[in-house]
């Protein structure tokens, strides 16, 4: 008898990124797309100086506080994505601004380890963020104080770009170091996730999944979602 593999993730996470929502109507797309089953509602905080676009700040994250939440009551998290240098002083006002999750590019970071301790002693969980050709030898020094790792499968900037294939070796190589770290960490992917890619993506050891266009561009959230959900029982 074969021994079961070693199950590292309690579920699998979608995150449908308001990137791609309708703007004008943020705080009913917050809505719509949690009752289409989204589990967590990421947020693209871009300044255009880190990356070459301009998103929106924490007053918008604090307006939407309130949307976020099932229609019985319970929170969904906030998944703020800082694409923002420096990074302090915006983590701890997304922190005020309701954030469950603030993950930041370490490249971004005058001083990482203190970033994460900033962000984690305003309540919140911290993550870090890895563009498609950083290294993270950086996990070697941080591993034990962070929740979440967010791997790009795109260059930071934009939604609705084509996955880029070396992140699945990434992806292998974070599940790596998380198993060695026996924490509970989460491994989420972004950028150019489809219903069609997304069992690959689960299958390299990711648990979270951004997904913007996928989502967004189509007119029944819940039919995307589900399909998604399809993909990854498999
Ligand atoms: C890109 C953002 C992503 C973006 C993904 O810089 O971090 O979250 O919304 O968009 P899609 O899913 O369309 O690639
Ligand atoms: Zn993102």
């Amino acid at each position: 008898m074969s021994t079961p593999a070693k199950s590292h993730k309690p579920a699998y996470k979608i995150a449908p990124s308001l990137l791609s929502a309708d703007f004008a109507r943020l705080g009913e797309e917050v809505k719509n797309v949690i009752a289409a089953g989204a589990d967590w509602i990421h947020f693209d905080v871009m300044d255009n100086h880190y990356v070459p676009n301009l998103t929106f700040g924490p007053m918008i994250c604090s307006a939407l506080k309130s949307h976020a939440v099932t229609a019985s009551g319970q929170p969904v998290p906030i998944d703020v994505h800082l694409m923002v240098q420096p990074v302090d002083a915006l983590a701890a006002a997304f922190a005020d601004a309701g954030a469950d999750y603030i993950s930041f590019h370490p490249d971004a970071s005058g001083h990482v380890h203190r970033s994460v301790q900033a962000i984690k002693s305003k309540g919140c969980k911290a993550g870090l963020v890895f563009n498609p050709a950083a290294s993270m030898e950086v996990l070697d020094w941080v591993i034990d104080d962070i929740d979440l790792i967010l791997i790009m499968s795109v260059n930071p900037g934009f939604g609705g770009q084509s996955f880029i294939d070396s992140a699945l070796r990434k992806i292998e190589n974070a599940r790596k170091r998380i198993d060695a770290s026996g924490k509970d960490i989460r491994l989420e992917v972004d950028g150019g996730i489809k219903t069609d890619n997304i069992a690959r993506i689960a299958a390299a050891g990711a648990d979270a999944f951004v997904a913007g266009s996928a989502i967004f561009g189509k007119p029944d959230y819940k039919s995307v979602i589900d399909a998604m959900r399809v993909e990854l029982a498999k």
